[in-house]
């Protein structure tokens, strides 16, 4: 046991390892800059001024800090996609959106511990050569953009922030601007649009990947809540010793949280790598309800392929190629790809035999139709398409005949839009269906078999409505 004391009561899980998470839900922590400054904050900032900015950007390299807001993109590596004698001004948006289903990790930090992502925020522009930064906080957040308000103030007091930062050559400001409330606006594209005042409809990449084309058409870096915290932690210790926490490739501690079918659902900080779903579900999480089996997960975020319960992955090459089952999965970035899903969000959904795979799926697709940003015609009329077959499957009023035109309607997302978020939301019903299907097809009418039941009115004439 730590002295540190729990304001919940609750010590962390012996399996956790609390960096990022390390004063939230602390006794006698608070969000002013004394408090954070009296832990050593700002210190690693102090020092990091002291560092030629390319070589922050090598230690992130050789940390291997992957993206935490889904996609799991190298850090250090999109850093240096910025343009080489760039005669442009640089910005660094802080992607604080957090809009995934499953997915509560930024919120926290912003909320209990403001200063750790404002010292890494500032690290990075520094690093980067942003004078400016962003903060796209989403609607549903107004604490939170409250407290990083107060807490930029306090930073600009001290001069971390303004005009000569710490008595150098370096000016940085950071403005925190609040979303509306939209999925789409996490799409880095989609919120440098709506930073720039417009509807956030996602720019194609390329051209306008935002590290050579982002926000007023300048280099701009975009990243995750958490992802800026790990800089400051990276600098710390050094990024030699920071790949050391986690796995080869995959480095660091993420926070998971966990949603859905178990005894103690909630935010857990582990090495990456260090524990296998079974490890998560069984004995951080408190283990499965009561009497209840487990039936699929949803790995990282709602957007990812869901893993069923009893199916076997292939993972590993060559010597260590090996066949698991999904309580023998590791929690990183390149098992979970293997086994054909990803890390994403880091939002683990679980879901016990309880739960109708129709009605998970209903309520995922209801999530997609209401967010798409309507910009392409296989998304915006598909994801609704989707919804409304899974509508009639939750209804009774499905025909069988409905599951292959629901898994035709997703194939043709997929791929074929501006922005992943295609991806997103054809993922869910492709792998549901392919993994599923018995279950779903029992859910389907068999007395419209044969009915190409596509509306309504054909529904009204069946008696069906
Ligand atoms: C539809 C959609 C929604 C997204 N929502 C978020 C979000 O809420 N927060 C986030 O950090 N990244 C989100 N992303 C990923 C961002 O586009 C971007 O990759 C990320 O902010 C980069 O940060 P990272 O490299 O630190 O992970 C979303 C992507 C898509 C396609
Ligand atoms: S894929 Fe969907 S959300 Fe993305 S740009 Fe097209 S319509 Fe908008």
């Amino acid at each position: 046991m730590s002295d540190v004391k729990y304001i919940s009561g609750k010590e962390p899980h012996p399996k956790e390892r609390r960096m990022i998470f390390k004063n939230v839900d602390r006794e006698g922590w608070d969000q002013s800059i004394e408090t954070y400054e009296k832990d050593g904050g700002y210190e690693v900032l102090k020092k990091a001024m002291k560092m030629a900015p390319g070589d922050i950007t090598t230690e992130v390299k050789t940390g291997g800090l992957r993206g935490r807001g889904g996609a799991g993109f190298p850090t250090g590596v999109k850093w240096g996609f910025l343009p080489p004698n760039n005669t442009k001004p640089v910005y660094l948006i802080c992607n604080a959106d957090e809009s995934e289903p499953g997915t509560f990790k930024d919120r926290y930090i912003i909320h209990q511990d403001p200063h750790q992502l404002i010292e890494g925020m500032i690290i990075s522009c520094f690093a980067v050569g942003a004078k400016l930064a962003y903060i796209y906080i989403r609607e549903e957040f107004p604490e939170g953009a409250q407290i990083l308000e107060a807490a930029i103030e306090e930073a600009r007091a001290k001069n971390y922030l303004g005009d000569n930062v710490l008595g150098s050559d370096f000016d940085l400001e950071i403005y925190v601007h609040r979303g509306a409330g939209a999925y789409i606006c996490g799409e880095e594209t989609g919120l440098i649009e709506s930073l720039e005042g417009k509807r956030p409809y996602p720019r194609i990449k390329p051209p306008y990947f935002p590290a050579a084309m982002g926000l007023y058409l300048c280099p701009t870096i975009v990243n995750n809540v958490e992802t800026l915290c790990h800089v400051g932690h990276i600098l710390r210790i050094g990024g030699e010793e920071w790949a050391k926490i986690g796995t080869p490739n995959n480095t660091g501690t993420r926070i998971l949280c966990v949603s859905g079918d178990v005894q103690k659902p909630g935010y857990y900080e582990v090495e990456v790598g260090s524990l296998t779903m079974g490890e998560l579900i069984n004995d951080v999480c408190g283990g499965l309800k009561e009497g209840r089996e487990l039936k699929a997960v949803i790995p990282g975020g709602s957007s990812a392929k869901v893993l069923r319960a009893g199916e076997t992955f292939k993972v590993g090459r060559g010597d260590d190629a090996k066949e698991i089952d999904i309580w023998n999965i590791k929690m990183d970035f390149d098992t979970l790809a293997a086994c054909g899903s990803m890390a994403g969000s880091g939002g683990v959904i679980v879901i016990d035999d309880s739960r109708s795979i129709s009605w998970v799926l209903n309520n995922i697709n209801a999530f997609y139709a209401h967010e798409s940003c309507g910009q392409c015609t296989p998304c915006r009329e598909g994801s609704l398409w989707m919804k409304k077959i899974t509508d009639r499957l939750v209804g009774g009023t499905a025909s069988p005949t409905d599951i292959d035109t629901l898994y035709d309607v997703a194939k043709n997302i997929d791929g074929r839009t501006i922005c992943a978020f295609g991806e997103a939301s054809a993922w869910p019903t492709e792998s549901f269906i392919e993994k599923f299907k018995d279950e779903l097809v029992a859910d389907t009418n068999p007395e419209l078999a044969g009915e190409k039941v596509n509306n309504e009115a054909q529904l009204a004439a069946a008696g069906l409505l």
